[in-house]
């Protein structure tokens, strides 16, 4: 928790939306943070929690036995708002009656608000909401009022001002609630009267501080992998301590076209001490003969962690170890089992790292989320186009070069996939695709050029829209851009003499080949 901020606890009850909460809040510019709602609060200063949102979940306070807490929490003097399941568990708190529906109101509505309480100030009298519940409230809790409805839900909206409770039968978070952003501002300023100074700036300021308490005159290493989070923590840490942050990168020998010199020559632009190892013959003489996706992964996995032990033990004397670990790994490792609301899928590429390496840990991203580091990224000189580069696995091009990984191999994909990418980039429509890249496939196919015929590589184009990763669609690239595309890789790579684009969304395909 940073030290100088006032903050919202967000407690969970198990929705798939209680990140959301959190994020909307940080967009506000108002530190959060997410803990089960039976986590024990004593390890915060309560002085500097301006108020608590109780988030929405799948359980129903109708049931003899379902999650919630004493009444005593009600009683802090802090302003809370309930949202869905939160807003229903307030209700039955203050002897409110529920009623069970066996049908789910799931989707839009029409809410509607005279707006007499603060929580709805200056939002229009009609917009819409987005629900999803099954019980609703038949008989208001004493000392609260209605603050709003909708067309099929009289109590879709309740508050006692005098205890500085708040209720929402809709989910404000959601993008489809279009009054929502406004509804939380007004109880994060309105209401808890906070002020909106957890800044990029101010983040970065209390981190140094931080760090360099934590740290003092140790040595920390870090192993850098050209993605953005491992990025911006050693940018962040190196503001602190300079030097005394050893920046380890590898060149595998399955890294696109051109990064291992790009990723160079960014880090050496900052104060740290940057040790870029190639140890691409290594990886390639362990990936000999390995065909199977999962052992190439081990490989990989194992053989970095050789090579970054050999370097510490080089460097000597290192006190900790850092790491890009982000909120969302956080929350999933804390968060209230009950409900999905946490299913964010992380490959930990190097996950015995932090084992083998018996080193204290520094993590000054786990209260970011991406958009965050991003930001973060920016404020301390990361070049634009690093920020807004695609995702690309920790195995690297391996799960991209189906079957056997060679040097050859190798090459020939990055040569491909870098003349796809420069032509996205060319026609500016690389920032509307989540991720693009190139596939090797393991067989080979017959052509013709000019009277022999050949007997050479696959390459397949794979290029997604998506949000998160979990889902995607193929996109849908125009086809004349893909028929240059696919002309320029057969005349330019050497050894491909066929281009296929991948039309499959995920599920039930993965993005990923491999
Ligand atoms: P899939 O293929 O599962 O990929 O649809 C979803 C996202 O995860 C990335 N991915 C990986 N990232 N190690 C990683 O660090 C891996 O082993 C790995 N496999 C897939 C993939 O690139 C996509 O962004």
């Amino acid at each position: 928790m940073p030290d100088s901020h006032q903050m919202i606890l967000v407690l969970d009850f198990g929705s798939q939306f209680t990140q959301l909460i959190a994020r909307r809040i940080r967009e506000a510019k108002v530190y959060c943070e997410i803990v089960p709602f039976n986590a024990d609060l004593s390890k915060y200063d309560k002085s500097k929690i301006a108020g608590y949102v109780l988030s929405g979940g799948p359980a129903s306070v109708t049931e003899p036995v379902s999650p919630r807490m004493s009444k005593e929490f009600y009683q802090q003097n802090k302003p809370i708002l309930g949202i869905c399941y939160g807003m229903q568990l307030v209700a039955d708190i203050f002897g409110g009656k529920l009623v069970k529906s066996d049908m789910r109101e799931y989707g839009r509505a029409i809410f509607s608000t005279s707006n007499s309480s603060p929580l709805f100030a200056d939002v229009k009298k009609e917009s819409q909401v987005w629900m999803s519940h099954g019980d609703s409230i038949a008989t208001l809790p004493k000392g609260f009022h209605l603050t709003g409805s909708t067309d099929s839900l009289k109590t879709a909206a309740i508050a006692n001002e005098k205890e500085n409770i708040y209720g929402v039968q809709f989910h404000p978070e959601v993008y489809h609630t279009t009054e929502g952003k406004k509804i939380i501002d007004n109880f994060l300023f309105k209401i808890c009267k906070l002020k909106g100074d957890w800044t990029t700036e101010a983040f970065i300021d209390e981190s140094v501080r931080k760090i360099k308490q934590q740290v003092g005159d140790g040595q920390v290493i870090v192993g850098v992998s050209g993605g953005i989070d491992s990025t911006v923590a050693a940018l962040l840490i190196s503001k602190a301590i300079g030097k005394n942050l050893h920046a380890v990168f590898v060149d595998t020998g399955l890294l696109r076209k051109g990064e291992f010199e790009e990723v160079k020559k960014i880090l050496s632009n900052f104060k740290l001490s940057l040790h870029a190892i190639d140890a691409s013959s290594l990886f390639l003489d362990r990936l000999k003969g390995v065909e199977d996706p999962e052992k190439k992964r081990k490989i990989i996995g194992n053989t970095f962690i050789d090579v970054f032990e050999e370097q510490a033990e080089k460097i000597g004397n290192i006190d900790f170890l850092a790491q890009g670990t982000l909120y969302p790994d956080v929350i999933e490792s804390v968060s209230f089992k009950g409900g999905p609301s946490v299913s964010i899928k992380s490959h930990h590429n190097v996950g015995g790292l932090k084992e083998r390496m018996k080193l204290k840990l520094v993590e000054p991203l786990r209260e970011l989320f991406k958009d965050e580091v991003r930001e973060l990224g920016r404020n301390l000189g990361v070049p634009a186009e690093f920020i807004g580069r695609h995702p690309f696995p920790g195995p690297g091009l391996s799960v991209r070069i189906l079957g056997e990984v060679s040097q050859e191999r190798a090459d020939i994909l990055r040569e491909a996939d870098a003349v796809f990418i420069n032509e996205l980039h060319k026609r500016k429509i690389y920032d509307n695709i989540w991720q693009a890249f190139a596939v090797l496939l393991p067989i080979k196919a017959v052509g013709v050029m000019g009277d022999s015929r050949t007997y050479e590589n696959v390459v397949v184009l794979r290029a997604v829209t998506s949000v998160d990763g979990m889902t995607a669609d193929w996109a849908h690239i125009d086809n004349d851009i893909l028929a240059d595309i696919s002309n320029k890789i057969i005349r330019n790579v050497k050894g491909v003499n066929r281009v296929v684009y991948d039309i499959s969304s995920k599920p039930p395909a993965t993005i990923e080949w491999e």
